[in-house]
C-alpha cells in the first residue's frame, strides 16, 4: 500500500475546476516532484493532501502517515517574508499543538535547528535573514511536524544559484536519510535531477510515472529539450 494515493481526484473554488481528475501514487522513500505551469493546480492539490480543501470528487487514501504528520513548507508570501518572530520561535511554531512548548518539543526545535545549521541564528529576528536562511528556518521548521513525510512548495524560489544548489543537496540528504519528499517547483532541471517521480499537472490531463519516463514522454521532453541522461 502506498503512502498516499490520490484517485481521479478533482477539486474546485466555487465551481471552477482547480484541479482536474489527477492520479498519483507516492511509496515510502519517494521524492516526486509536482511541476506544471502557473494556475496548474499545484498548490490547490497539497491544500488536498493537507486536508485544508476536500476533493469535490476522487479521494485520497493516506497509508502509516497522517496528514497532520506531514512536514509542510508553505509556498512563500512577502507578508511571510517580514513575520515579526525569532528563528528559534518559527521553528518550534512546526512542533505539533499537543507537544507545543513541552521538553520535547523544544528538544525537537533545537535538534533540527543543528541539523540544518541555523543554530547560530536562533535568536535572530525572521524577517532580518537572508531568504536562503529563511528557507532553512522554514525546512527546520518542517522536520519539527514530521520524521516520514516533507510537503514544500517552491522552496527554492527567489533563491540565487548557489543558495538554490545547497537547499537542493540539504533536501536529497533527508530523503537519503529516509524521508518521503513531495516538491511542487517550477525548477524543471532540479526537478528531474533529483526526483525520483514526477507529477505534471496540465489543463489537459496530468502525466504521472518514473523520471525517466517523464524524460521520454512528450510533455517531459518539451519542458526540458531532450535532455535523458541527467
Ligand atoms: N483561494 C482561491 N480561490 C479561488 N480560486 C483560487 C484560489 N486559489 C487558487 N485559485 C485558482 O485555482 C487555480 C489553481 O491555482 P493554484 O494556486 O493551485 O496554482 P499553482 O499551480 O500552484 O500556480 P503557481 O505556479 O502560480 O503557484 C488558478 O486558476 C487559481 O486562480
Ligand atoms: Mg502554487
Amino acid at each position: 500500500m502506498a503512502l498516499i494515493s490520490c484517485e481521479n481526484v478533482t477539486m474546485k473554488y466555487d465551481g471552477q475546476t482547480a484541479v482536474d481528475n489527477v492520479s498519483f501514487r507516492v511509496e515510502p522513500g519517494d521524492y516526486l516532484c509536482i511541476v506544471g505551469e502557473n494556475g496548474s493546480g499545484k498548490s490547490t492539490l497539497v491544500k488536498g493532501l493537507l486536508g485544508l480543501l476536500k476533493p469535490v470528487s476522487g479521494k485520497i487514501v493516506f497509508d502509516g502517515v497522517e496528514s497532520s504528520e506531514i512536514g509542510y513548507l508553505p509556498q512563500q508570501t512577502m507578508a511571510q517574508k517580514d513575520f515579526p518572530a525569532s528563528v528559534y520561535e518559527v521553528v518550534l511554531s512546526g512542533c505539533r499543538s499537543r507537544m507545543f512548548y513541552g521538553k520535547e518539543a523544544k528538544r525537537r526545535a533545537l535538534m533540527n535547528m543543528e541539523r540544518l545549521d541555523i543554530g547560530s541564528l536562533k535568536n535572530k529576528c525572521y524577517r532580518e535573514l537572508s531568504g536562503g536562511q529563511q528557507q532553512r528556518v522554514l525546512l527546520a521548521r518542517a522536520l519539527c511536524a514530521t520524521e516520514k513525510l516533507l510537503l514544500l512548495d517552491e522552496p527554492a524560489a527567489g533563491l540565487d544559484p548557489v543558495i538554490t544548489a545547497e537547499l537542493y543537496a540539504l533536501i536529497a540528504e533527508l530523503n537519503e536519510s529516509g524521508i518521503t519528499i513531495i516538491m511542487v517547483s517550477h525548477d524543471i532541471q532540479n526537478a528531474v535531477r533529483y526526483g525520483s517521480r514526477i507529477l505534471h499537472m496540465a489543463m489537459h490531463g496530468a502525466f504521472f510515472g518514473t523520471t525517466g519516463d517523464y524524460l521520454k514522454s512528450e510533455e517531459g521532453r518539451r519542458m526540458t529539450g531532450g535532455i535523458e541522461d541527467v
